[in-house]
């Protein structure tokens, strides 16, 4: 296969930027798990469909024959929905012409955002554990990441080590709440530390706030761009995908100030031209459900959170509790592996379950090294048969 300029030459074909890039762990796990026919509780989706009126509404809308290109930030119908949205849930004013762009995912929202506000030789700050997104996402954009680290149980950051990770160079911090991997919810408090650093030094703080409603124990959601000051200078992302089990559908928006989303929305328009169609109105149609679906929907996720610890514990694993997502991120260490690798083949090839090696949600691999990665947006009998699996784990 050709993969330098001529065979001559010994420059490859591929840029210099995708030479860092690694094929996505989590990816490739459920690759794996296909391979050796294992529980895949390595990616994040649900193995149950979306809500009836959503699948309705999309279909009625082919039908209906909106299958051409909707217009490229999206439907005026789903944006006023999500404009309402935000309203009833965080009383956060959203001009549904001005503030919104429909993207291809939160994925495409989180690479416009960053497409559309960074410069060469700009800095984003990340914290790690990360969604593994993020630092590719930081690269793709020209930017150089800056990492600091949430600390373990309770995944709090140390305020000097954030302050430090600030300059004249930074123009964004990335923060995800609730958190993938760790189920760490921000709180307010957090928020106004950050609110403080991004005000001292101009920096946008883009937000992924993909399970904004998937929350335990009574936590509750904050989106920071409420915060005072905060509305002109925060990218709110968020995405069909978790709230409404929807992860194949590929429809996400990023809530910003007009004179944010007019950048975000150039290179959306370039990047994607748009996201379906027809979809667009099936998550029109799930935007209108009502409060009791939110809360059955968080409800059911504790079930499966509080079922799930109970079985990784009694495994032998230590659980880091979480609080939102649906992640549980663990401790392997008394299964007597010299690291996550090695761990996750095991259990992927052996025990039939696939996960996510840790160090895949770290750049300081040694922080990851005994650490793993359950995903459980599944449904009861399918984590009862990752049970009976499980039981077949030997401690050292
Ligand atoms: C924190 C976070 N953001 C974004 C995504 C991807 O969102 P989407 O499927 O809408 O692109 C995921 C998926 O796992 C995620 O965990």
């Amino acid at each position: 296969m050709l993969n330098t300029r001529d065979n001559n030459h010994s420059q490859p074909l591929t840029s210099l930027r995708v030479a860092g890039f690694t094929e996505s762990v989590i990816r490739e796990m459920t690759r794996l798990a296909k391979q050796h026919d294992a529980l895949n509780l390595a990616q994040g989706f649900p193995d149950w469909n979306p809500p009836e009126v959503m699948m309705e509404a999309a279909c009625k809308a082919i039908h209906d024959g909106v299958n051409q290109y909707a217009i490229t930030w999206g439907s005026p119908t789903l944006r006023g929905a999500i404009a309402e949205k935000y309203r009833w849930y965080q009383q956060m004013s959203v001009d549904a012409e001005t503030m919104v762009t429909v993207t291809c995912g939160a994925t495409e929202a989180m690479i416009s955002s960053l497409m559309a506000i960074i410069d060469p030789g700009d800095e984003v700050v990340v914290f790690e554990p990360f969604y593994e997104n993020y630092g590719p996402d930081a690269i793709l954009s020209g930017a150089t990441p800056h990492y600091v680290t949430l600390h373990e149980p309770d995944w709090h950051f140390d305020f000097d080590q954030l302050a430090a990770a600030f300059n004249n160079h930074t123009k964004a911090i990335i923060i995800n709440t609730p958190n993938n991997p760790t189920g760490k919810v921000f709180t307010r408090e957090e928020l106004m530390l950050i609110t403080g650093l991004c005000q001292k030094w101009g920096v946008v703080a883009v937000t992924d706030e993909i399970y904004e409603h998937i929350l335990y124990d009574g936590r509750e959601h904050l989106s920071i761009a409420t915060l005072p000051g905060m509305s002109e200078q925060t990218i709110t992302i968020n995405a069909a995908s978790k709230t409404y089990s929807a992860t194949g559908w590929r429809v996400g928006w990023a809530i910003a100030a007009p004179h944010l989303t007019n950048g975000i929305r150039k290179v959306h328009d370039f990047l994607t031209v748009g996201a379906a169609a027809p979809l667009q109105e099936g998550v029109t149609a799930a935007l209108a459900l009502p409060l009791e679906y939110y809360a059955g929907l968080a409800a059911s996720y504790q079930d499966k959170r509080n079922f799930m610890l109970k079985v990784l514990g009694d495994t032998g694993f230590k659980c880091f509790k979480p609080f939102g997502a649906y992640y549980i991120m663990t401790d392997f260490s008394a299964f007597g592996f010299p690291d996550d690798t090695s761990f996750s083949r095991h259990l992927v090839a052996d025990i039939g379950i696939a996960a996510v090696p840790g160090t895949s949600f770290y750049r300081d691999a040694e922080l990851g090294k005994q650490r793993i990665r359950f995903a459980y947006a599944k449904q009861l009998p399918t984590l009862e048969t990752a049970a009976t699996r499980f039981s077949r784990l030997q401690r050292t």
